[in-house]
Formats: structure tokens, C-alpha cells, sequence
């Protein structure tokens, strides 16, 4: 190669050459590869300041090359860059725009290298970056929680089994509950970010490189800790973004079923919830609509990111070592997720604080009704009947209330009697609150260890913060 202003020009180019048109537009990724673009060029800065100071090119060829892909990184984010399609990927791209800048030093950047190595490299830096934005919005949506939480501290609701009012439970309680989930989640994008934190590049095509390389010099100026073991490995593994596509489907599948509470609630068959107005859509049709669009679309959009974890896992099934071009298929998924998690993950954070908690219609929902049942049992329990028994005789008082189309409150101690000799006046006294502080138990919703789990809550955030 020696023309340097006519090497990136179509019919020259690298891949331009000979390819049927079809088959260039069938295989042509820079449309959206073109996002990896910063990646791509500090893995390219990396590698020329690596490939000079080993003395494998010119030192002078070295910095032309960093001065050139720093200019072409301005001009991209300037809008300026010209992406050309014949070029097919992100990679061609940059490399052909570098060598009309500068000529033969730059057509030096691509040894000791193989655009195989480089896209692992590219594709890992960014999963390393989402995860950590992953991190970060999950953290968010923890701490909305916890804000819903105090801001109804004391608040009471019916906790529920099979969707049916099971006990009573302090909303904050409830709210907790998704704050282990996202804990969680938070651990498995860590891991995911662990996974993804290995250099592949100086894996070359798949068996190394013939070059004195400095991987170690490399991995540190891109952030890596520590260079993969493996060439074949290195080229061919897309390991670390299943991880990533796992954490987000389950993180997606936490944020929807929230969601599915939020849609619940809110309708007048609850009436727990108020969604605020402008996280709400109106109906062009019927004028009474508040409608939970957001949490819908959550839910429906986990769906998609489920669908982006099976697209990776079967396009990596059948393949053979070591690289193979189905991988450039780990792209679209990848960002597509990216798409829909983060911004899920920021709305939902927005939002939740702005719900306001019907506290007497949620607090009736958990007073009224056989909710106490098993505190009545409990009760007996208390008097020295084994549990089994006390269970027996207090379905048969449920039974009876229910039949007379009343309330275990609405009972007279006498027709409590009628179960049991056990009870006292104070069975009568029983109610939500009761029940809920009788579960004074590590991880119960007694007010006292939820109060303490807000404590713990907080102090966890700070500290991962
Ligand atoms: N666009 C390609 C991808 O995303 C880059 C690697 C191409 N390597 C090759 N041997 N054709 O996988």
C-alpha cells in the first residue's frame, strides 16, 4: 500500500474490494457499531504507544498516530466524521479515516493486531462501562425506595399470598423487599463487570502475535486489571456479556414486577396508589384515565431484554473456536439492552417518589377482613393450645364470621367462646398494628426492625456509593 489519499476510497478500501453490493450492505455493522467509537480508540491509542515504546514502529509514527485518532475522536463527537458504509464496521472505519490523515504511519496501527482481538476489546470496555452505569442506576432506584419509605413510615397495608390478603405489613416493609432484590442485582453487575475485565488484545487473529507486545502496558492504560490467558479463548468468548444480558433480565424482572404493583394499586379495584400527573396519561376518549404508562412499559419492555439474553446464547451455541462472524451479532442485543435498562432504571427513580400512598384506604384494606386469622391463632397458642389445633378451631371461627357476612372484628367475645374457652377480652383487642409489631423477629415487619432496616438500608447505600 502506498497511495495514502486514495487507500480509504472505495474501491481500495480493505473490504470495498470486490464485494458484491448486497453482500456489503448484508454485512455492514457500522451503523451501529459506530457507538463503540471511543473504545475503539483508546484501544488504538493504547496499542500504537505500546507498539512504539516496544520500538515495533517509529516512536514519530507512534505519536502521528495517537495525534491522528485524538483528531478523528473530535471530529466524531463534533459530528463531522463521515461514516462511510462500504467500509462495514466501526473499526475500518476509524483505521481508513486515520490513514488519509497521516498516511503510512498510520497504516502501522494495525500490527501486531487483528480486528478480532480489537472488537473483543471494544465490546468489553463497553460492557465494563454499562455495567457500572448498571450500578449506578440501580443505586438510584434503591434510594427512591427508601425516600418512598420513610416519607410513609408508619404506614400499613395488606401483605399477600396468591394475591390474596394474607397479613398485615408495613408498606415500608413491602417496599424493602425490593430493595434486596436490586441489592442483588447491583452484586450481579459487579460480577458481570469482574467478568468482563480481562484484555484480549495481543490475541492477534487467535494464536498470538509475532511481535514483542507489552500486553501488560496495554491492559493498564485501558483500565483493565489483568490480560486473558488464552488467545483462542480471548477472540471467541462473549462470556461477560451473557453475564451482563443475565443481571439485566433480572434486574428487568424485579422493575416489572414492581411495576405490576404500581399498575394494581393504582386502580380503583386497590385504590392504594396515586400515580403524580405527569408520570400519568390521560385517555383521549375517557376523561376519568390515569394510566400507569410507565410502569406498563416497563413491564412490557423486560420482555425485550429477555429476548436480547436468548439472541446471545443461541447465536453463541453452535459456534466453533475461535472467531466467527455470527459474533458480530452480539451488538445490537448488547445495546438494545443498554437502552432499555438505564432509562427504566432513571424514570422508575423519578417516579417512585412521587407516588402518593392512600395511607387509611391501604391501613382499612389490612384491618378489615380475616387478615388477623392467623394472629388469633397465634392467640391460642399463647394460651397453650398446640398450633395445629388452634388453626383448626379459628378456620371454624372464620367460617362461621363469614357465613354471617361479618369481620373477624365485627365478632363478640362470645361468639369467639363458641370456637374456643381460650379466649379472653383481649382477644378483642387485636388489630393490624398488633400483628405487625408481634413480628419482632430479624427481617419481620415489626416497626422497631423495619425502622432499623431503613437505618441498615441507608448505611449500605452510603457505603456503596
Ligand atoms: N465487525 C466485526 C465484528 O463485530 C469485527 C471483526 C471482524 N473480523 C473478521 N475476521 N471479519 O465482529
Amino acid at each position: 500500500m502506498n497511495g495514502t489519499m486514495e487507500e480509504g476510497k472505495g474501491a481500495q478500501s480493505p473490504t470495498a474490494k470486490g464485494l458484491d453490493r448486497r453482500a456489503l450492505d448484508y454485512s455492514a455493522s457500522v451503523g451501529y457499531d459506530r457507538r463503540l467509537y471511543a473504545y475503539d480508540i483508546a484501544g488504538s491509542v493504547a496499542h500504537a504507544r505500546m507498539l512504539g515504546a516496544q520500538g515495533i514502529i517509529p516512536a514519530d509514527d507512534a505519536t502521528q498516530i495517537v495525534r491522528g485518532l485524538e483528531e478523528i475522536r473530535d471530529e466524531i463527537e463534533d459530528g463531522k466524521f463521515q461514516w462511510r458504509d462500504d467500509l462495514e464496521d466501526v473499526h475500518l472505519n476509524i483505521e481508513v479515516a486515520l490513514r488519509e490523515r497521516i498516511g503510512d504511519a498510520g497504516a502501522r496501527l494495525h500490527t501486531a493486531r487483528s480486528r478480532n482481538d480489537q472488537v473483543a476489546t471494544d465490546v468489553r470496555l463497553f460492557v465494563m462501562d454499562s455495567c457500572d452505569r448498571a450500578v449506578d442506576g440501580v443505586r438510584g432506584l434503591q434510594r427512591a425506595l427508601v425516600g418512598l419509605a420513610e416519607a410513609n413510615a408508619g404506614a400499613v397495608m395488606p401483605g399477600y399470598t396468591h394475591l390474596q390478603r394474607a397479613q398485615p405489613v408495613l408498606f415500608a416493609h413491602h417496599l424493602l423487599a425490593y430493595f434486596e432484590m436490586l441489592d442483588r442485582d447491583a452484586a450481579r453487575f459487579s460480577g458481570a463487570h469482574g467478568h468482563a475485565d480481562e484484555l484480549p488484545l495481543g490475541s492477534g487473529a487467535l494464536a498470538g502475535v509475532p511481535y514483542p507486545i507489552d500486553r501488560e502496558s496495554v491492559a493498564r492504560e485501558l483500565g483493565f486489571s489483568r490480560v486473558s490467558r488464552n488467545s483462542i479463548d480471548a477472540v471467541s468468548d462473549r462470556d461477560f456479556a451473557v453475564d451482563f444480558h443475565a443481571a439485566a433480565a433480572t434486574t428487568m424482572m424485579h422493575v416489572s414486577r414492581l411495576s405490576e404493583e404500581i399498575i394494581v394499586w393504582s386502580s380503583d379495584e386497590f385504590g392504594f396508589l396515586r400515580l403524580p400527573d405527569d408520570f400519568a396519561t390521560g385517555s383521549s376518549i375517557m376523561p376519568q384515565k390515569r394510566n400507569p404508562d410507565i410502569a406498563e412499559l416497563a413491564r412490557g419492555r423486560t420482555g425485550r431484554v429477555y429476548g436480547n439474553l436468548m439472541a446471545l446464547l443461541t447465536m453463541l451455541k453452535g459456534l466453533p473456536l475461535a472467531y466467527n462472524r455470527d459474533l458480530q451479532e452480539d451488538k445490537q442485543p448488547l445495546f438494545d439492552t443498554v437502552d432499555v435498562l438505564l432509562p427504566t432504571l432513571e424514570v422508575m427513580a423519578a417516579m417512585l417518589p412521587r407516588l402518593s400512598l392512600d395511607a387509611g384506604r391501604a391501613a382499612s384494606a389490612a384491618d378489615g377482613g380475616y387478615l388477623l386469622a392467623t394472629d388469633v391463632a397465634d392467640y391460642l397458642v399463647g394460651k397453650g393450645m398446640p398450633f395445629r389445633d388452634a388453626h383448626q378451631a379459628v378456620a371454624e371461627l372464620v367460617r362461621y364470621a363469614a357465613d354471617q357476612d361479618k369481620p373477624l372484628a365485627d365478632l363478640t367475645l362470645d361468639e369467639y367462646r363458641r370456637f374456643s374457652p381460650q379466649f379472653q377480652e383481649d382477644v378483642l383487642s387485636l388489630d393490624a398494628r398488633s400483628s405487625i409489631d408481634a413480628r419482632d423477629v430479624p427481617g419481620g415487619t415489626a416497626s422497631g426492625r423495619v425502622a432499623q432496616a431503613l437505618d441498615e438500608a441507608k448505611k449500605r447505600l452510603d457505603g456503596a456509593a
